[in-house]
């Protein structure tokens, strides 16, 4: 009993998830252990979000199969859990896409967010950057069993900054979190239950708070969109760079989207989760409204450098940062440099530079070129 009492917890609880064993403090999620693993075996998140205290949760896409419950209690949890909400325990042994459970819970849960979400990504300005996007691509299916109409609601203007589309809403919570952790007023929350549930101000209002444009970069989807960017360009075509200013209201530092020298959107700067980065001093690197919607002057920036994209998205394709052009093996093959200036002339009989294609009453045909039909010869 006395060597029980004495007995400390261990300094690090060991998991294994998809067979890669790692050790990770205790009150670690099994979704943050699985970050640290990285790659696939990463569960999607949609509703969580690290700098957001209460978040997670809401919207299933996070399920993992606990195989082993710990290893003083090894039995396997009997119902998928919730990732981004359940804790690792010492021993654990966690299944992500090594089961099939999981997998079909991922594509049901998939299937059930877009029973109501449109499927207009082509005129989206998410699109390319949507985490619901990239995640029916992985687990979706071609078609839809939802047979009723989906959802339509009155329109909110939230001011001139933010555009809200709920139809896209999937109810994650991210933004009223956001708006409740980093305002000093909340003025928009999730008004109704059920399938009424919408995002609004209740009395028309509009969300003017300096750093409630955070709200854009958090929504995983495009319901909360930036209206100084709104149908300006494809995300992919825009160039990201980190920038940063003396602002005395945030920290300043930022991701210019550009295309050519014109910033068409400024955010604030994500990791791969899509989680907006901390800043020098450990906080979390929220940028005010200012910085967001009103500096859109490259001369208002100090350039830092290319933005390191290492999200799973479109956002990554042409954003080269180390110019890598393969071996040339010309010479070794043909045993000489290649000729490339040569006079066409002297290697074609085709394009005999006597003859004057202007001249010729029809079209240009081998006869001509052999001379056996003259310049200005009339056709049979
Ligand atoms: S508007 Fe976006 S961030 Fe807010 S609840 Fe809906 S999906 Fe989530
Ligand atoms: S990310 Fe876990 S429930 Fe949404």
């Amino acid at each position: 009993m006395a060597d029980e009492i004495k007995q400390q917890p261990p300094a690090n609880f060991k998991v294994t998830i998809d067979n890669v064993t790692l050790e990770v403090p205790p009150g670690t999620t099994i979704l943050q252990a699985a970050r640290l693993v990285g790659g696939d075996v990463t569960p999607p998140a949609m509703c969580f979000y690290t700098p957001l205290k209460g978040s997670g949760g809401k919207c299933r896409t996070c399920l993992v199969e606990v195989s082993k419950g710990s290893e003083k209690d090894p039995r396997p949890m009997p119902k998928l859990v919730a990732s981004c909400r359940t804790t690792v325990m010492d021993g654990m042994e966690v299944k992500s896409i090594t089961s099939e459970r999981v997998i079909a819970a991922r594509n049901s849960v998939v299937e059930f967010l877009l029973i109501n979400h449109p499927l207009d990504c082509p005129i989206c300005d998410q699109a390319g950057e949507c985490d619901l996007q990239d995640l029916s691509y992985e687990h979706g299916k071609e078609g839809s069993r939802y047979e009723f109409k989906k959802r339509v609601f009155k329109k909110h203007n939230l001011g001139k900054y933010i555009q809200l589309h709920m139809t896209r809403c999937i109810l994650c919570y991210r933004c009223v979190f956001t708006a409740d952790q980093l305002t000093n007023k909340r003025q928009h929350g999730i008004l109704d239950r059920g399938d009424h549930a919408e995002i609004a101000t209740y009395i028309e209002k509009s969300l003017d708070n300096e750093f409630i444009g955070n709200v854009i970069d958090v929504c995983p989807v495009g319901a909360l969109t930036d209206k100084t960017f709104r149908f300006k360009n494809r995300v992919w075509f825009t160039k990201p760079v980190d920038a940063h200013r003396d602002c005395p209201t945030c920290c300043g530092k930022v991701t210019l989207w550009a295309r050519g020298p014109e910033v068409l959107r400024v955010t604030a700067r994500k990791d791969q989760w899509g989680e907006i980065l901390p800043d020098d001093d450990g906080k979390t690197g929220w940028i005010c409204n200012e910085c967001r919607f009103e500096k859109k002057d490259v001369k208002d920036w100090i350039i830092d450098g290319p933005m390191k994209v290492a999200r799973h998205s479109v956002i990554g394709a042409n954003h080269y940062e180390v110019l890598d052009t393969p071996k040339e093996t010309i010479d070794e093959v043909m045993g000489r440099a290649p000729k490339l200036l040569m006079d066409i002339h002297s290697v074609s009989e085709v394009n005999d530079p006597n003859v004057d294609l202007s001249k010729i009453d029809g079209p240009a045909t081998g006869a001509v070129f052999n001379h056996k039909k003259m310049i200005g010869e009339k056709k049979d």
